[in-house]
């Protein structure tokens, strides 16, 4: 039987030809809508079908950093919607010699439907976004990394039935999984604990914003600094690597900063008994992590990462039909 996909509602139309820099670029009725489409494209694929709404289109995607997910899933995602995915690793492209990003995106406009990119300046990825006429992706910079939580919203939905008063303890650095965490959580009426060492947290500025938008949405950003109290009722546990690609010389200090945060089996158990482990992987089991914990029945963290395919089907099918 051939699933067909639901007609999107009217304030899905609007994100044709628009960017994904930032979870903030869309309001939450918006990402709901995204979050269902890839429910869809996920079923339609578990049934065997695929939905070719991005025939003939060309994504592009740029790369300044090592990748597993993120290229693999835009890649074989763009394919599955009957597209095409060219990988551009920035060593190789005139940028890296000095080509102004406003002329590369200008040229790239004339070849491509859309780009995704991965790089460490997200000032970069804003201006590439500004001069080019066509969708771009935020693929992972040192600020945020909106595509995992667009993600990770999905597969919440999944585990609990629900986004909204959900209860998430993100446990480790304040960087830009905790960062794009906070605004997701603050758009979507979640209740997130950020817990890092002293000298780690997240920015004041993004702390600001994820706060503006849980006022409105009835969500909280709570901080605690304690990591057993942090995961007391907890329905999600969420760590990251404790060295982000680019702070690899920190990684010393980082392991004796952060040696109080690891996500242990005696940790866990103080959340709630059905409580789910996330990562966005890679992981550093026995660092962030025990294994016991990402190995254990609990833990969704492939289920995460399959995810990644769905919900970014989801993001270009809109973005780019
Ligand atoms: N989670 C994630 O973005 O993984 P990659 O670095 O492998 O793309
Ligand atoms: N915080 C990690 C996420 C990797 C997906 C990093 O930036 O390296």
């Amino acid at each position: 039987m051939t699933i067909q996909l639901k007609e999107a509602p009217n304030s899905l139309k609007s994100l044709a030809g628009r960017d994904f820099l930032t979870l903030e670029n869309f309001k939450k009725e918006e990402i709901l809508s995204l979050l269902d489409l890839a429910e869809q494209l996920k079923a339609k694929r578990k049934a065997g079908e695929e939905e070719h709404t991005l025939k003939g289109k060309t994504l592009g995607m740029i790369f300044e950093k090592a990748s597993t997910r993120t290229r693999v899933s835009f890649e074989a995602g763009i394919y599955q919607l009957g597209g095409n995915g060219i990988f551009l690793s920035t060593k190789d492209l005139q940028i890296g010699r000095g080509e102004p990003i406003a002329d590369t995106a200008k040229v790239l406009s004339g070849y491509l439907d859309g780009i995704m990119i991965r790089t460490y300046s997200q000032e970069m990825v804003e201006e590439l976004a500004a001069n080019a006429s066509i969708p771009v992706i935020n693929g992972l910079t040192d600020l945020y990394h909106p595509c995992q939580v667009l993600a990770d919203l999905l597969t919440i939905k999944e585990q609990k039935g629900a986004l909204n008063g959900i209860n998430i303890t993100y446990i480790g650095d304040g960087n830009n999984m905790a960062n794009s965490l906070m605004i997701g959580a603050g758009l979507m009426g979640m209740n997130l604990t950020v817990c890092a060492p002293v000298g780690y947290a997240p920015s004041e500025a993004i702390v600001t914003k994820a706060k503006q938008h849980a006022s409105i949405s009835g969500g909280k950003i709570i901080f605690e600094t304690l990591p057993n109290e942090a995961v007391r009722n907890a329905d999600v546990v969420y760590t990251d690597v404790w060295a982000s690609m680019g702070q690899e010389e920190e990684q010393k200090q980082r392991i004796e900063a952060f040696q109080h945060y690891q996500v242990t089996a005696e940790l866990f158990a103080l959340a709630k008994p059905d409580a789910t482990f996330m990562h966005c992987l890679p992981a550093h089991r026995g660092e962030e992590v025990e294994s016991a914990v990402i190995d254990g029945e609990q833990s969704v963290v492939f289920e995460q990462a399959e995810n990644r395919l769905h919900a970014q089907k989801a993001l270009m099918t809109e973005l780019m039909g």
